[in-house]
């Protein structure tokens, strides 16, 4: 098992102490106000009383959530601002000229400009809503894919992808007729870089990758594959989900053309997500859904479409979802994301040393540089049955392949346990998890 590096979180977009994207993102937090609360030390205990939903019992003792890849529990702010978004502005947006149509739409406005200021994008009209990461990767498959992508083309993409960064794209391919290649990864499931560099060519189109891998936790170089790609002028999309709640991110510093996130892995509602993409690139992409509020002009003959983001939000849209992640993503900033790492950091240290000490227990996922994920195979039982057995002692984790068999393939297995940590989760839960575990080897 490799050391976990101490700072590696922040290091992780290429991000150190005086990195100018750790700078921006003070300058933000202090623009807001929140600089003196993001300079706290992390108080976990706080912090779980934000969370109602962490309060109950299950089977007979407290709730261990420790399936925060899957989703991440609400605090009470963003459940708060559901209800009084329905209890006093909803409304349909853009279109009614009345009070409550204004408030609804100055809400979702205002929540796009949080979702730019969060990811550091120039302007919100680089942020589009959809429903989350996967109708993310299908809009730019299908919009910018369609559109660019030619017979013979490459989309590069590595061996880690969840399914909803490889399906969308074997889609487009089948029907240009571009190639799929694939980064592979060592034993540690870290990138084999010299392996990109070779697959990188003057046909590479799109390079579009995870931040950080759901099934093994790999984060990877994203800012340094970024730049090869660069060389070579592909368009490059950075899958954030598993990485917006536990990285800093900075598009502009990363220089990707997308950038695309879950609202309910950061704390959000589900149903609602982003797009950023980069303005330029953005005006050049077809509408990928027709409707309403996406077109300027409507007859029988011809129709014209809005600029982006419009363009790309055809119908109704999930506003209150959207006012939800909004409030999300002020409650992250006000903890403070370098904060959150940090402490995370080192719960996932603990975590392993933990766990790498029960015997006949493998981690599948040891690379240097990791978030919270903690994929294992248990000699002897099922990864099944040891999902079943920790339920029964109040400890949600997930098994199965996690939506990323190809990951789990490379390392022989179709299934893992998989506990994932956030930033409310403690060493005692861990305490708790490890000696299930134990209990569950001796049985
Ligand atoms: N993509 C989510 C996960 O990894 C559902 O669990």
């Amino acid at each position: 098992m490799n050391a976990i590096r101490t700072g590696h979180v922040a290091g992780t977009t290429g991000l150190c102490e005086d990195d100018p994207g750790l700078l921006e993102i003070r300058r933000r937090l202090s623009v807001r106000g929140d600089s003196e609360r993001a300079s706290r030390p992390f108080d976990v205990a706080q912090v779980r009383k934000d969370f109602p939903i962490l309060q109950q019992q299950i089977h007979g003792r407290p709730l261990v959530w420790l399936d925060n890849a899957a989703t991440t529990q609400k605090p009470r702010s963003v459940i708060s601002a559901l209800s009084r978004f329905y209890e006093h502005d909803n409304s349909n947006i853009h279109r009614g000229a009345h009070t409550l149509a204004a408030r609804a739409t100055d809400a979702y406005e205002g929540a796009r400009k949080k979702v730019q200021e969060f990811v550091g994008a120039s302007s919100p009209d680089e942020i589009i809503f959809v429903r989350g990461t996967t109708e993310a990767i299908n809009l730019v498959a299908h919009s910018f894919g369609r559109k660019f992508l030619q017979h013979g083309d490459e989309i590069i993409l590595s061996v880690l992808e969840h399914h909803a960064n490889i399906v969308p794209w074997q889609m487009i391919a089948q029907e240009s007729g571009a190639v799929i290649r694939v980064i592979p990864v060592n034993d540690d499931g870290e990138i084999l870089l010299g392996e990109y560099q070779r697959l990188l060519g003057p046909r590479t189109r799109v390079v579009a990758l995870t931040q950080a891998s759901n099934s093994l936790g790999t984060i990877l170089p994203v800012g340094e594959m970024t730049q090869m790609a660069r060389r070579f002028g592909a368009r490059v999309l950075i899958d954030g989900a598993q990485s917006i709640a536990h990285i800093p991110v900075n598009v502009q510093q990363l220089d990707c053309d997308f950038f695309v996130f879950s609202g309910h892995k950061i704390f959000g509602p589900t149903g609602i997500g982003a797009v950023f993409g980069k303005k330029e690139v953005l005006e050049s992409m077809p509408p990928w859904q027709g409707g309403g509020n996406m077109i300027r002009d409507v007859t029988f003959e011809e129709t014209t479409y809005h600029g982006p983001p419009a363009r790309f939000e055809a119908g109704t849209p999930n506003v209150a979802d959207a006012v939800g992640l909004g409030v999300a993503l002020d409650y992250v900033s006000r903890l403070g994301l370098p904060q959150i790492a940090k402490y995370e950091h080192e719960l996932l240290h603990y975590a392993t040393e933990q766990l790498s000490r029960i015997e006949g227990l493998r981690l599948v996922g040891t690379a240097k540089e990791k978030v919270g994920v903690l994929s294992f195979v248990l000699d002897g039982h099922s990864t099944e049955d040891v999902g079943r057995r920790l339920d029964r002692e109040g400890i949600a984790v997930r098994t199965g392949h996690h939506c990323a068999q190809p990951s789990l393939r490379r390392f022989g297995l179709e299934s893992t346990v998989r506990p994932s940590l956030s930033l409310y989760n403690t060493r005692e839960e861990i305490d708790r998890l490890t000696e299930a575990i134990r209990r569950i080897r001796r049985r």
